[in-house]
């Protein structure tokens, strides 16, 4: 029976040591407070950190948190050190990943030490997760503070499904470039088949950074990647909206709770509900409110305002100074307009239940949400439910996530106080029928998008990007077969083998003739073509001269030019066809306008081939261009005996006679070999795979229509195929 493993780094469920004691306090935050009613409905275990440091407890409590979590709460916690917590935590997470991804590049800090721990303290997760997981069980990964593990995972565990979920906004690529291990994390994150957000404009920027930085284009929010498909998509999380509009009984909630709704009763009430945090543009709202006292002073002693901030991260300094500055605003509004019977901001810095703050958002008349940047907002969802009346409203600013879900709210800018308090007087004036019929169509919406619906969309989305990925691919990854392909490698007298160099043998550089091969690759090489049984062959679409250069002191055959030249070990090279290359210069011609225009584009030439080259040029632009330059080159060509092939970030224009199928067959043709192997990554190696025999074992390097009968993930897999080759090799000379 599969299960579903939840992770994140903070459980529902944090432990504390208060007067010696342990207790256990329902965590705050949208993550933990979002999932936990689901976790509690459905069968699945929750791997994550408890709240507390290894320091702080004995043995003796650290064997009792994990029986109480995982008996009473179905979690396995991970426990942390003091310096885990400073560094990963405080550091990484939240002074590094945090303010950047909430574009608030002026606070990020870079730290390599902060960057290690976060890497190990993800390694640290993995060894509980892997302890936990079974046989076809789901993984779902959540936020920011985990990106490394569903790499991890996925190496470890390749069956499983592996889902990430980022509770927080992913900026655009212009900021997420900024940090110094973008590709790390960006490939971390690859290992999840699906990767969720709140917003489209979040998968957008996702997507645009995968492609920027990586290169990996996407169909439809598709990227394959390695032997898989990698899924993004927008997944709006909602919230348990039965809890929040169902009647709680009178006792469930704080006495405090209770005593602020009694004194404010003959007031107009706006509330706000927040963690500590400069995100949640706490100073600024204050700022605004006593721009309202100031614009519209007929509201002056009828209004109260209640701010409820719930500690949170105090021990990263800008929280603590952002808790001063909170302090000394409010002390600065109620100096500034209080009077001797009405004081107009209430502060709470404490935390409240949430039945509590059920009972405090029926009685508000405006819940006021305004962050200067919010992956969701789940406190807007949770009063807008709580008002089963309909008659309160909300400001929200743009810049909170959930504002695209919820039109009818007012909308305001974050930043400009002038429209935040006349945002408050448009909610505080509202008649009531506009706000009941506003909030029903909302109520409609967090009622069908809710918290279990949310969660059912992103598992329903997962299981269906794996079984895809494994009808496409998975039957034929050489993985699985790959002791039957070893096993003929083995059993074989005769054997040639087809090796593709660029993207086969080596990985892509930004210019063509820094590919060299390694001295891995070269003793590699040596060995196969040491073996009396073996011809190896590379044949590439490279000029002849490099590999000349690269391979002359090895025994082995080159085809150069994918296919025009042909040159036996240590011998002259033979053109395979005669050319005629006067259709070159108006094809170049054109290349060399766009080459112009394109930066980062160049022209390669080649005996019977120009090639144009794309790989450093701006993913936008060549998305805007290419079919452009498609299309001109096309509408050039005039010769039936010429083509355009379209290859890994390149565009040639070639004699058709030339292909590495015409010359492979130089070497298949009347030789009765009983093991033919060729591997290679693009196009032009798929009239090689065509051209050989049915038995043939051809190899495709990642993913994409092919002949051939296999796909291997990367070169650096086809590396390991090599080895197990050269070892078998080794092996039956020493017989
Ligand atoms: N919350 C709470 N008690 C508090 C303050 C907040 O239980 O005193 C809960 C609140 O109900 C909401 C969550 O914490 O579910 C905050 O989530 P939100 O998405 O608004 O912001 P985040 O904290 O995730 O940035
Ligand atoms: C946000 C993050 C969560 C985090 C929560 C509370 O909602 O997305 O991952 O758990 O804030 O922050 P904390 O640092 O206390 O876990």
């Amino acid at each position: 029976m599969s299960k579903l493993i939840l992770i994140s780094n903070r459980l529902p469920t944090t432990a504390q040591k208060i007067n010696g004691f342990l207790t256990y306090q329902k965590s705050i935050g949208g993550l933990a407070t979002g999932l936990k009613n689901y976790h509690a409905q459905t069968d699945s275990i929750w791997v994550g950190w408890p709240g507390i440091a290894d320091e702080e407890i004995t043995p003796a409590e650290k064997k009792a948190i994990q029986n109480e979590l995982q008996n009473t709460y179905q979690c396995r916690p991970v426990f942390l050190t003091e310096k885990e917590i400073d560094r990963y935590y405080n550091g990484f997470c939240n002074e590094t990943i945090w303010p950047l991804f909430h574009y608030f590049a002026g606070k990020t800090k870079y730290d390599i030490e902060t960057w290690e721990a976060y890497r190990q303290v993800n390694e640290k997760f993995f060894k509980t997760v892997a302890t936990v997981i079974g046989e076809n069980d789901i993984i779902w990964v959540h936020d920011y503070q985990l990106m490394l593990l569903p790499k991890m995972i996925k190496e470890q565990f390749p069956d499983t499904q592996v889902g990430f979920f980022l509770h927080i906004p992913f900026p655009s690529s212009e900021i997420f470039r900024l940090l110094i291990w973008r590709e790390e994390i960006l490939r971390g994150l690859l290992g999840a088949d699906l990767i969720g957000f709140h917003t489209f404009e979040y998968t957008r920027h996702f997507l645009s950074s995968t492609r920027h930085l990586l290169g990996l284009e996407n169909t439809m929010n598709r990227i394959s990647y390695e032997d898989r498909y990698v899924q993004a998509d927008a997944f709006p999380m909602g919230i348990d909206y039965q809890f929040f509009t169902q009647k709680h009984e009178d006792n469930s909630f704080q006495e405090e709770a209770r005593e602020i709704i009694e004194k404010t009763k003959d007031m107009k009430i706006i509330l706000s509900v927040d963690r500590l945090d400069y995100t949640k543009g706490i100073p600024e709202r204050l700022k605004a409110f006593g721009r309202f006292l100031t614009h519209y002073p007929e509201y002056r002693e009828k209004v109260r305002f209640n701010l409820i901030v719930a500690p949170s991260r105090v021990e990263v300094d800008i929280y603590d100074d952002l808790r001063k500055e909170i302090t000394e605003l409010v002390s600065s509004i109620n100096g500034n307009f209080g009077t001797f019977t009405w004081m107009p901001v209430w502060f709470f810095f404490r935390s409240f239940s949430q039945e509590s703050l059920i009972a405090l958002y029926r009685h508000s008349d405006v819940l006021l949400v305004t962050p200067l940047r919010d992956g969701m907002n789940l406190v807007c969802k949770e009063y807008i439910a709580a008002r089963t009346d309909y008659e309160g409203m909300v400001v929200i600013s743009e810049t909170a996530g959930a504002a695209s879900e919820l039109g009818e709210a007012v909308i305001v800018n974050a930043n400009d106080y002038n429209a935040i308090a006349s945002g408050l007087k448009t909610a505080l004036d509202m008649p009531r029928e506009e706000k009941i019929a506003r909030n029903k169509m909302m109520h409609r919406r967090l009622r069908r998008y809710n918290v279990d619906f949310w969660a059912s969309e992103f598992l329903h989305a997962l299981q269906r990007t794996v079984s895809e990925s494994k009808q496409t691919i998975m039957q034929r990854s050489i993985e699985k077969d790959s002791h039957l392909i070893e096993n003929a490698y083995q059993n074989a007298n005769k054997r040639v083998l087809f090796l593709d160099y660029d993207g086969t043998l080596v990985g892509f550089c930004p210019q063509p003739d820094q590919a060299r091969p390694d001295e891995e690759l070269i003793q590699l090489l040596e060995v196969l073509v040491n073996d009396p049984r073996n011809t190896v062959v590379i044949i590439s679409g490279r000029e002849r001269y490099d590999l000349e250069e690269w391979f002359q002191n090895l025994n082995l055959y080159i085809i150069a030019s994918h296919g025009l030249w042909l040159r036996y070990p240590g011998q002259e090279w033979i053109m395979t066809t005669s050319l005629d290359n006067d259709w070159k210069d108006p094809i170049r011609h054109i290349m060399e306008l766009y080459t112009d225009r394109i930066p980062g584009s160049l022209i390669e030439e080649k005996d019977y081939s120009l090639a144009w080259h794309y790989r450093q040029s701006d993913p936008d632009m060549i998305a805007v261009k290419l079919s452009e330059v498609r299309e001109t080159l096309r509408s050039i060509i005039q010769s039936e005996t010429l083509g355009l092939q379209e290859g890994n970030k390149v565009l040639e224009v070639k004699d058709n006679r030339v292909n590495k199928g015409f010359g492979a067959a130089a070497f298949t043709q009347n030789q009765d070999y009983d093991f033919i192997f060729a591997v290679g990554d693009d196009y032009t190696d798929e009239d090689l795979f065509s051209s050989l025999p049915q038995d043939a074992y051809t190899v495709k390097i990642g993913l994409g229509n092919t002949n051939a009968a296999y796909f291997l993930k990367s070169w650096q897999s086809m590396r390991l195929l090599l080895k197990k080759f050269a070892d078998i090799s080794n092996h039956l000379k020493k017989e």
